[in-house]
């Protein structure tokens, strides 16, 4: 198993990926299509604040995980597993491949929303230390990630944790 960049040869690839998800990935990853077309635009794509992995098994995607606004300090994240490797550990890795990104390249975290019912996606953010923050105006759990602790305010140049934030 390989997480590498999206390539321009990938369309295939990445149409095969869609083309497999069930209902379950449908409703909470692709209604619309709208992640499908949005991971397809990559081959045309100009802004380029956007940048998006896969997971490939014996030359198969088997996972996609991406983030976007990677010029702020606070990039959004996005993650589909295929159906045959749900519940393997592959979202973890995904997460922890996009989090390596992250840190590397300073960032101070990492935000995300996802549906109220999917149990499955709060379990595996939980799991990857993402807090629940609310719900966002879309109506969805709002989750973030910080990689800075808080735990020295003053070796930090931080301000003190403040209650609520
Ligand atoms: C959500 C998703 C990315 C998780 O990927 P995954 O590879 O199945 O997850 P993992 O195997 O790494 O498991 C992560 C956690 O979820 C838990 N989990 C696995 N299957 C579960 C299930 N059916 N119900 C609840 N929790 C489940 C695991 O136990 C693990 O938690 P733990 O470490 O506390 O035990 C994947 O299932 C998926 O693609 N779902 C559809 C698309 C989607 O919902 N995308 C996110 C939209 S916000």
């Amino acid at each position: 198993m390989n997480i590498r960049p999206f390539e321009k040869s990938d369309v295939s690839k990445i149409e095969a990926f869609f083309d497999q998800m069930g209902a379950e990935t449908r409703k909470f990853f692709n209604t619309n299509d709208v992640n499908r077309n949005f991971a397809l635009k990559f081959v045309t794509e100009k802004n380029k604040s956007i940048i998006r992995w896969l997971a490939e098994d014996d030359g198969v995607m088997v996972g996609y995980v991406f983030l976007w606004d990677i010029d702020t300090t606070l990039p959004w994240l996005g993650i589909a597993v295929h159906d045959q490797y749900k519940g393997k550990g592959l979202g973890k890795r995904l997460i922890a491949h996009a989090h390596e990104w992250a840190t590397a390249n300073n960032k101070g975290g990492v935000i995300l929303i996802t549906a109220e019912s999917n149990e499955r996606g709060q379990r595996l953010y939980e799991s990857m230390g993402y807090e629940f923050h609310g719900i966002h105006p879309s109506g969805e759990r709002l989750y973030i990630k910080r990689f800075i602790a808080f735990e020295d305010p003053e070796r930090e140049g931080r301000l003190p944790v403040i209650p609520g934030f």
